[in-house]
């Protein structure tokens, strides 16, 4: 088993990695906190298949545990959800020393940090991601939120998990497309951070996608370690945490565009990135090589690579409404080379339209 350290002061927190290591999590508890009780949110899917041994290692670690599942999807990180959760967790007399355990992808992570950010003015949570998206990116750093009518993740807080631990034996179960969704956030660290992982990546595709467990050990541990030294520097988003969203006002964009319902977030991530590198091309930032070598892997991986066919002036006025952007400005994280990039505030729109018609 691997454990990374996230440094931040009284908040930092291990990130376990390893297999068959669920039955383990009690003790992995017992080591960390003193809980009255624990209590899992999950979906009904998941807490068949890994609800089993989690709660019975809890079980012989001496805590008392409950479940509370919540419906599959999107639709669940609402304050209405997060309502009826509140109740349950009352009904069950869940007090300030109760922890809650995230079992499932982002949407499980998301909606439990949020809840345990705001119940009773903030309870302890740990974050058990069973998607390969959520184990790089939306367990580590403790971004909460829940979704408001007119915007994604408008309403949250930033919490920080107590513990992280990654089963890779969960991934076994996870569907072909979702893993494929997930591998474009590895990719994107690569391209933020780390040549040495995206070069990685492009001599071991047949590997990666048959489920090598080392391929996917040294993926999500050196994709977590670049997450983690992000956060360190930079816990609330000032600054240099912006890199973490390299191809994300595109994708955030398509996705938009679509009403969520044509692509994962994962994959218009992915188309997301090459218009990211196309307009680094535009800014002078990089040479067409860039978006040339991403586009390659991401095919590599069968990722779907071509935008839709969204209008650039929908795309634009989109972007201005995401939260990514401030005061109006066209602010873009862009690439130098596979390994670097800058955030550049105040982006030309024509440069942003040449770039989106660079990719059809
Ligand atoms: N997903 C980007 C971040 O955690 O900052």
């Amino acid at each position: 088993m691997k454990r990374l350290n996230i440094d931040l002061d009284e908040r930092s927190y291990d990130i376990l990695i390893g297999q068959n290591i669920l039955s383990q999590v009690g003790e992995f508890i017992s080591k960390r906190l003193e809980p009255s009780r624990s209590i899992i949110i999950t979906h009904p899917s998941v807490r068949n298949l890994f609800g089993e041994k989690i709660e019975s290692g809890l079980v012989n670690a001496g805590y008392a545990s409950g479940v509370i599942v919540i419906p599959e999807g999107e639709i669940s990180k609402s304050l209405q959800q997060a309502e009826l959760v509140y109740d349950r967790m009352l009904e069950m007399n869940c007090d300030r020393k109760s922890t809650l355990i995230a079992l499932g992808g982002g949407v499980v992570g998301d909606l439990t940090g949020f809840i345990a950010a705001t119940y009773q003015r903030g309870i302890p949570f740990i974050q058990i991601p069973t998607t390969l998206l959520s184990q790089v990116d939306s367990s580590v750093g403790g971004k909460t939120a829940v979704n408001h009518p007119r915007g994604k993740n408008m309403i949250g807080v930033f919490h920080q998990p107590k513990l992280v631990v990654v089963d890779l034996d969960t991934l076994q179960t996870l569907p072909k497309n979702e893993f494929k969704a997930g591998l474009a956030e590895v990719i994107k660290y690569g391209i933020i951070a780390d040549e040495k992982l995206f070069t990685f990546l492009e001599n071991n595709t047949k590997e990666i996608l048959s489920l090598n467990r080392d391929c996917l050990e040294y993926i999500i541990e050196t994709s977590c370690a670049i997450k983690a030294k992000v956060v360190e520097k930079d816990e609330r988003e000032s600054r240099h945490r912006m890199i973490l969203n390299f191809g994300h006002t595109f994708g955030h964009s398509i996705e938009t565009l679509t009403n969520y319902t044509q692509y994962l977030h994962g994959e218009a991530l992915a188309i997301g990135m090459i218009q990211a590198a196309w307009l680094s091309v535009e800014t002078g930032e990089c040479s067409e090589n860039v978006p040339i070598r991403i586009t390659n892997l991401l095919k590599k991986f069968n990722i779907p690579v071509h935008s839709p066919n969204l209008k650039s002036e929908d795309v634009i006025s989109s972007m201005h409404h995401d939260k990514k952007t401030t005061h109006n400005k066209l602010r873009f994280v862009l690439v130098k080379n596979i390994g670097s990039v800058e955030i550049v505030d105040d982006v030309p729109e024509l440069a942003v339209k040449a770039a989106l018609n660079k990719n059809h």
